[in-house]
């Protein structure tokens, strides 16, 4: 069956050639030590590295990560900060909306006790939407559900040869009903960033490297041209 097969070899591919970076440390399925502890550490690291990366590249999302995680290490720590505390933090890393809505967040996680666990109670927070709360809850907590940014939206575009304006929301909401479809129901967290790692680096917009692609025997847009750079896919 087509999407086993899709699931398995991108998952292959993702364990040997994800990039190794500080919010994926302890990301590992089975690794419950910690218990609780452990499942809200992975959730805040997921929430912090995700929000940054939503405007900002991953090189640059490194530093500033990691010298978040060293001034507030857990989400109880972060509510404790203040505004200008955060911003500076942020400086440079613009859209300074993000950081406010981080420490508001903290702040209501911090107020109601323990950190939500699925979509629907993630959504909840304050600056927290569909594309954040996808993430948090498949790769911390293993619920399965997609996970739709604009590299997402690329690769399955091109997989399923669709060619669709992804500025419009009837699009968007389309390719979060594949991405169900798609995602891995063991290891729904690992299969989302698999995609997004795909879309980031080797289904690109201009280049795809359709020779080193790990579903290039089930993506439509090769067999239809040969060459997925074909397919139309407007400003993705
Ligand atoms: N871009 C944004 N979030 C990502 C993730 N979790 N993995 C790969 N690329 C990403």
């Amino acid at each position: 069956q087509e999407v086993v097969k899709i699931r398995a070899s991108l998952l292959r591919w993702y364990y040997e050639n994800q990039r190794i970076l500080p919010w994926r440390i302890n990301q590992d399925e089975g690794k419950e030590e910690g218990g609780e502890d452990g499942r809200e550490a992975r959730a805040y690291a997921v929430w912090v590295s995700e929000v940054m990366l939503q405007q900002t590249r991953v090189l640059t999302v490194i530093d500033y990560y990691n010298r978040w995680m060293e001034k507030w290490p857990t989400v109880r720590h972060l509510a404790e900060a203040s505004q200008e505390e955060v911003n500076e933090m942020w400086a440079g890393l613009g859209y300074y909306r993000r950081a406010r809505f981080l420490l508001e967040g903290a702040k209501s996680i911090a107020e109601g006790g323990e950190f939500p666990t699925t979509v629907s109670s993630l959504r909840k927070v304050r600056g927290i939407g569909d594309y954040t709360a996808g993430a948090i809850a498949s790769i911390a907590f293993k619920e399965v559900v997609p996970v739709v940014d604009g590299n997402v939206i690329r690769a399955i575009s091109r997989l399923k040869a669709i060619s669709a304006n992804p500025k419009e929301s009837t699009t968007v909401k389309s390719f979060w009903k594949l991405a169900g479809q798609l995602v891995d129901p063991s290891r729904p967290g690992d299969f989302n960033q698999a995609l997004m790692e795909l879309g980031a680096t080797v289904c690109t917009p201009l280049s795809p490297s359709c020779s080193t692609c790990p579903i290039s025997d089930q993506c439509h847009a090769m067999s239809v041209s040969r060459n997925c750079q074909t397919v139309q896919v407007t400003d993705f």
